[in-house]
Formats: structure tokens, sequence, C-alpha cells
């Protein structure tokens, strides 16, 4: 009987964690390109030895592409109507970094690796150059044949209440954990003044600052920002320390020191305060969740998001261009 049970458990979990990867698997370039992901991981970490600040370009490209027709490389199709032109992606970085790896790739194994499985390879190593966790990156994604930047300009937005952010992951099967866990990943990168300014003066026409910034934080991001300055200047998305995947990004939620309003209302919220508080490090063995621990298991799922496999799609040449 117990045997019973533990055998239809395995198969189940089996069967779950199969259908939750979408028909990818573990090492799927291992006879038709061992390289591969070698290749992958030499191209990131030269463009990070010059730059950085580059990992966090990685890592919202995959972020992006998932979100808009599945993790398919859509969104590194150029074109006035392509995903790339629509507001919420003007600010991407990092595509000579994926066009580097794929020029290296096609000489050595023409019309096998995808582009997007490049980027989903590059996000996990931007994040291991970090200093941040490291993963298994389960392979074999198609690239799509379509890039639309209407449907891009979905994408979650920085003014999102938290309903509407959980709306928009749940619409792709990423539950509030996943959504707390995975906005972590602002723990590197940067933002426009842009995004965020309307924070720092009149918020809501109340002729004074979003009431929920730490004040101290607020006359820092009003020097960085003055009100009528460039609001393409760059800020730090996690004030201390914006080159390292640590979770300095979830204590500075916890003090008021978000940047992002979206970030900043996570600690406002009864459904995500609670996480943010365990992987800020203040109940920690309570839930016991470790944000080195569930980031890798939530970028799985993410970078499995609609994803074309076997005949569908096709292996592009030129990550920017349809063959
Ligand atoms: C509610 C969800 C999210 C919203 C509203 C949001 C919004 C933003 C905004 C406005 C920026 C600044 C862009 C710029 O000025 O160039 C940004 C940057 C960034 N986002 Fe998110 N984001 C979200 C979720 C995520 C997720 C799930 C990831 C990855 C797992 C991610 C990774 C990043 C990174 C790494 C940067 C820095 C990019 C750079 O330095 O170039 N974000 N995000
Ligand atoms: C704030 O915005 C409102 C609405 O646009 C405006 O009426 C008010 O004068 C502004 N207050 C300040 C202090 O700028």
């Amino acid at each position: 009987m117990t045997l019973i049970v533990l055998v239809s458990v395995t198969i189940l979990f089996m069967g779950l964690s199969a259908q939750g990867q979408g028909g990818l698997k573990a090492d799927f370039y291992s006879s038709t390109c061992p390289r591969a992901e070698a290749i992958v991981r030499s191209t990131v970490e030269t463009h990070f030895n010059r730059d950085p600040t580059i990992a966090a370009g990685m890592l919202r490209l995959h972020f992006h592409d998932c979100f808009v027709q599945g993790c398919d490389g859509s969104v590194l199709i150029t074109g006035a109507s392509a995903e790339r032109n629509a507001l919420p992606n003007l600010g991407l970085r990092g595509f000579e970094v994926i066009d580097d790896a794929k020029t290296q790739l096609e000489a050595l194994c023409p019309d096998v690796v995808s582009c997007a499985d490049i980027l989903a390879l590059a996000a996990r190593d931007a994040v291991d150059l970090s200093d941040g966790p490291s993963w298994s990156v389960p392979t074999g994604r198609r690239d799509g044949r379509i890039s639309s930047s209407s449907e891009a300009a979905n994408l979650p937005s920085p003014a999102d209440p938290i309903a509407t952010q959980t709306q928009k992951f749940a619409t792709k099967g990423l539950d509030d954990h996943d959504l707390v866990t995975l906005v972590g990943g602002h723990t590197i990168g940067q933002t426009d003044c842009l995004f965020f300014r309307y924070r720092l003066y009149n918020f809501t026409a109340t002729g004074n600052a979003d009431p929920t910034i730490n004040q101290a934080f607020l006359a820092q991001l009003q020097a960085l920002c003055p009100q009528n300055g460039d609001g393409s200047k760059r800020v730090a998305l996690d004030k201390d320390s914006q080159t390292k995947f640590d979770v300095s990004f979830f204590k500075n939620v916890q003090d008021g020191n978000g940047v992002l309003e979206s970030d900043q209302r996570l600690w406002g919220d009864s459904a995500t305060c609670t996480i943010v508080q365990n992987y800020a490090g203040n109940i920690r063995g309570l839930l016991g969740l470790r944000f080195d621990f569930e980031f890798p298991k939530a970028m799985i799922k993410m970078s499995s998001i609609e994803v074309k496999t076997g005949t569908q799609g096709e292996i592009r040449k030129i990550c920017s261009k349809f063959n």
C-alpha cells in the first residue's frame, strides 16, 4: 500500500515537473552541440568583465521575452512593430551579448541552438556571475515567428497595484510567491528616473511625495532625479549593492527604500509582505524560505512559460531576424 502510494506520488511528481517545463530537458544540446552552454557562459563572462551591470540587462531580457509570446526569443526581433519597440522595452540592453554568442554558436553548430535558449542560459550565467545562485536550465526552446509591440504593451508596469501585478503573473502560471521571488531580480540593475520620479513630487496630486518612501532616501532620490531634470538618468534599484545578487533589495523594500512603486508596494500588501520579510531575513526559520533556493525554482518556472518545442517555430540564424 505504502509502495503504491509512493510510486503514484512519484509518477505524479514526474508528470508535474515534465509538464512544468513544457517539454524542455536538461542538456538538450549534449549530442548536437556539446559546447553550447560553455560558449554562452564564456560570452556572458567576457562582457560581464568589461561591464558588470550587463548582468542585469541579461536577466531582464529573458523576463521580457518570456512574458510576451512565451520564452521564444521574440523580444530580440527588430522592426517598427516588433516587441522591442514597445514602451516597456525601450530600456532593454545586452542584445549584443546574445548576438555575440549566437555568431559563435552558428560557426560551431549551425541551425542548432535557439536564441530563446541563449537568453535563458545567459540569464542564469548573469545571476551566477553576480554572486547569486546557479541552476541547471532545461533547454530545447524553439524561436517564435511572431513579435508584436502592441502585445508587449501589457508587460507589468511599475505603477501597477499589487492586484494587477498578481494577475499579470497568474496569467503566466506564476503565483504570489513566484512574483515576490522573481521581482527580487531587482537586487541588480538600474532604472531611469522617468519610471519613479512621479513618486518624489506631487504624488497622486497630493502636493507631497509618496508617503511610503523613507524620508532620508527621499532626499537622496530627489537629489538624483530633480523634478525637471533628465528623465533618462540611471538609478540603482537596490541602493546598497546594484551589481551583487543578494537579499539587500528585500531589506530596502522593508525599510521604505524601494525605488519603483511596484517594488515598494510588495511591503504594503499582506499577501506579499510576509514573503519580503522572510527573504530579508527577519523571520528566517518560520517559513524557512531562502532567496538563494527559491529564486532558481521560480526562474525555471518563468523560463518555461509557453515554450515552443519539437517542430514548432524555428531555430533562427540571426537572433534579430526571422529566417
Ligand atoms: C511587477 C513586475 C515588474 C515590474 C513592474 C518591473 C519593472 C522594471 C522597471 C521599470 C525597470 C527599469 C527599466 C529601465 O529604466 O531601463 C526594471 C529593471 C529591471 N528589472 Fe524589472 N520589473 C518587474 C519584474 C521583474 C522580473 C520578474 C525580473 C527578473 C526575474 C526583473 C528584472 C529586472 C532587472 C534585472 C532590471 C535592471 C535592468 C537594467 O539594469 O538594465 N524585473 N524593472
Ligand atoms: C499637484 O498636482 C495638482 C493636480 O495636477 C495641482 O492642482 C497642484 O497644484 C499640484 N501641487 C503642487 C504642489 O505642485
